[in-house]
């Protein structure tokens, strides 16, 4: 076997998917692919303590502060939490109208990157690029310069999700993922790192995806949120894995 697959189940805004702490919920991290979940702020520690290997959505690099609403990397530390995701598209974007989202630009992520790697967390990296940037043919200028500025060290975990495949149900077809999964990975150069593809994976199109040149995983969102499509997920990155 190769090694073990990345799937990270991302839960976003929602509870935990009903029975997602049982001991034979599918959010387990098993032979052949490594499972992680990423609940809310609030639930992540349930969910820790329940042993799921967690990660939490996004925190801060500062050690403490000011910052309401927010949580820090130390405090990740603090509680043995391994993952945080950073630079996921929803933290990146920002609308006035509804103030939501955060407006999270690449040199803050590359601040909460060197913190996560400095206190021995894992980052899991978003990076991708809208269709506007697709539709120009940006799609490797942008990736480049996201990579550049945040700086993703050898222990980073890569995650590219183009924007507009997240949530939406579309995907890019199988040449354009190969394509970008190796663009990135020559300019990481020899850095031996997980990189996964996240954007609308579901049950019907992730034994190709996960199969694709390249693509060490998944980050799985609306799929992630049930149990159900995502033990199919989870077969088929163990699948994968087992070629
Ligand atoms: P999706 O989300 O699977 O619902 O497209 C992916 C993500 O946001 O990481």
């Amino acid at each position: 076997m190769s090694k073990s697959f990345f799937l990270g189940a991302n839960w976003k805004m929602y509870p935990p998917p009903e029975g997602a702490l049982a001991p034979d919920s599918p959010y387990h991290d098993t032979p052949g692919a490594k499972v992680v979940v990423f609940p809310t702020s609030l639930h992540l520690l349930g969910c820790h303590k329940a042993g799921l290997v967690c990660g939490a959505q996004c925190a801060r690099p500062e050690q403490s502060g000011a910052f309401t609403g927010d949580i820090g990397m130390a405090m990740l530390k603090a509680e043995n939490i391994p993952y945080v995701l950073c630079g996921h598209s929803e933290r990146r974007t920002y609308s006035e109208d509804t103030g939501k989202y955060h407006d999270e630009t690449d040199q803050v992520i590359a601040a909460q990157v060197r913190t996560a790697v400095a206190l021995n967390i894992t980052p899991v990296v978003c990076i991708g690029e809208t269709l506007d940037q697709r539709n120009a043919g940006k799609t490797e200028e942008v990736l480049g310069r996201q990579l550049e500025t945040i700086d993703p060290p050898a222990s980073a975990i890569i995650a590219y999700e183009p924007v507009w495949a997240i949530g939406t149900g579309m995907t890019p077809k199988p040449p354009e993922v190969v394509a970008a999964h190796a663009f990135i990975r020559s300019r990481l150069r020899d850095r031996a790192m997980y990189i996964l593809y996240g954007g609308s994976m579901n049950p019907k199109n992730a034994a190709e995806l996960l199969a694709l040149d390249g693509v060490d995983g998944g980050l799985i969102g609306g799929a992630s949120l049930k149990p159900k499509e995502f033990a199919v997920i989870v077969e088929a990155a163990k699948k994968a894995a087992s070629k």
